[in-house]
């Protein structure tokens, strides 16, 4: 098998950077300028860490494609870590979106767009009652909170090197087989150790023992995991995980929010798969912060059992501006008209071809690399068999391979998703997009062999 000359590498990470400063001078002006506001030149801390010297300025996005403020195209297969699945600006929801803002936006008060969301989303992911919050992490921490409250257990249970959000529970990692906080975990409220359990993915007898003395409200799952590398679930796994938190009376709830990449009923209409709650947040309003859970009709009984009126607007569930008119709107026009069969139709041959063509030169070339695939999301990962787990697919993260791979794109207009090697493919992505990134995929790596 071939392997990266790590001299090479440094020689075309310099090279990159270079050529990077070279063609940005806007975006640097404009990071100059920021750094005297903002903390750090960026509105969000994890934009410090995007490759490039700095942050390229976006001017504008439409479909699958953006501008920035250079003048600059992009093929964009980041689409905002799946805020922008839909591709950006999307008619229909943009239609929507004006129309709303114009007749208000946030009451306090529900309007008729949230009886057909709700009725939507039943019929799609077969379950019968929902609720709405403003993000994915506000989700997933409510549905927590409501399974502590309804199971009176203590522990919930995540799978090694998950990723659900901003939740506090879900720091948590196995080191040597032992549980402990994650490393960088900012200013924990206390040591995820007291509240979560973890184990690897695809490992059962761990799950069983973890679930055996009955003390974990629930396990919290992306489907397959997404942002630690794809890795899927093996044959057979779903059913026992279904199988064990039944028996020990856990609830399951499944995050969807990568994995709805899958198809529009997520991997869990895919597959068949019956959580008792599902969280879905990212794409759902093409944009407009929105994030929806979902109740069985027996979890929802459970809930509605424990439910204080009193302590409706002050109990841990909240958020203003959740469920207001604007996202409701947006999330009704995404739903019908965006995140639609005939999409995924589109984007998962693309997803496939992309597949295709990096595993052509993976293959031409020798690389010790795979690359893995789930609906319209593809993603390469520095190790030549597909991790079982997390905690595998950790031990293959290489921050420079990663970091020059990014930016050789970037520089060649491809935006790839930031701090792993993901595309997710939007409708209207052709086929020279592809092509062009098998393209620019090929020349990246010939220059570091
Ligand atoms: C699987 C999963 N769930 C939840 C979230 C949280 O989404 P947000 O940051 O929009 O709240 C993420 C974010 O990447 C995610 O990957």
């Amino acid at each position: 098998m071939m392997s990266i000359n790590r001299t090479r590498l440094e020689e075309a990470i310099t090279r990159e950077n270079e050529r990077f400063t070279a063609e940005h001078p806007r975006s640097k002006q404009l990071f100059e300028r920021a750094k005297k506001s903002l903390l750090a030149g960026v509105p969000m801390n994890w934009m410090e860490r995007l490759v490039g010297r700095y942050p390229v300025f976006v001017e504008e996005a439409s479909g699958s494609y953006f501008t920035d403020v250079d003048g600059h195209r992009y093929i964009d297969f980041c689409l905002g870590d799946t805020g922008a699945m839909t591709g950006h600006a999307p008619p229909p929801a943009v239609e929507a979106i004006i129309e709303r803002v114009r007749r208000g936006t946030t009451l306090m008060l529900p309007t008729e767009d949230s009886l057909w969301v709700g009725e939507e989303l039943s019929r799609r992911f077969g379950l019968p009652y929902w609720q709405v919050a403003l993000t994915a992490t506000d989700a997933n921490r409510f549905s927590i909170r409501l399974a502590r409250e309804i199971t009176k257990r203590p522990y919930i249970l995540v799978f090694n090197w998950c990723y659900h959000g901003t939740v506090d529970e879900t720091f948590i990692t196995l080191e040597n087989g032992v549980a402990r906080c994650r490393p960088l975990n900012i200013g924990p409220p206390v040591d995820p150790v007291v509240t979560t359990k973890v184990v690897e993915f695809n490992d059962l007898p761990a799950l069983e023992k973890a679930l055996a003395p009955g003390d974990v409200a629930c396990v919290l799952a992306e489907p397959a995991l997404t942002n630690i590398g794809i890795v899927l679930p093996e044959p057979g796994y779903h059913e026992a995980l279904r199988e064990i938190t039944r028996r020990t009376d856990t609830l399951l709830i499944i995050d969807e929010t990568h994995t709805i990449c899958t198809g529009p009923g997520g991997y869990t209409r895919a597959h068949g798969l019956q959580p008792d709650i599902l969280t879905l947040g990212k794409p759902i309003a093409s944009g407009v912060p929105a994030a929806v859970y979902g109740f069985s009709a027996d979890a929802a009984a459970r809930v509605r059992e424990i439910s204080n009126i009193e302590q409706a607007d002050t109990g841990g569930i909240g958020g203003t501006l959740a469920g207001n008119a604007l996202s409701m709107a947006a999330m009704r026009a995404t739903l019908k008209s965006v995140l639609t069969k005939e999409a995924y139709d589109q984007t998962i041959p693309l997803a496939k071809r992309f597949t295709d063509g990096v595993q052509a030169v993976i293959k031409e070339k020798g690389l010790p690399w795979h690359i893995a695939r789930l609906g319209c999301r593809a993603e390469y990962w520095f190790c030549p068999d597909p991790p079982r787990n997390g905690g595998e697919a950790a031990a293959a993260v290489d921050e420079k391979l990663d970091y020059y791979m990014h930016l050789a794109a970037l520089n060649r207009g491809i935006l790839m998703t930031p701090f792993h090697n993901m595309a997710l493919i939007a409708p209207g992505t052709r086929d020279a997009d592809i092509d062009q990134h098998t393209r620019v995929f090929r020349e990246s790596v010939e220059a570091i062999l």
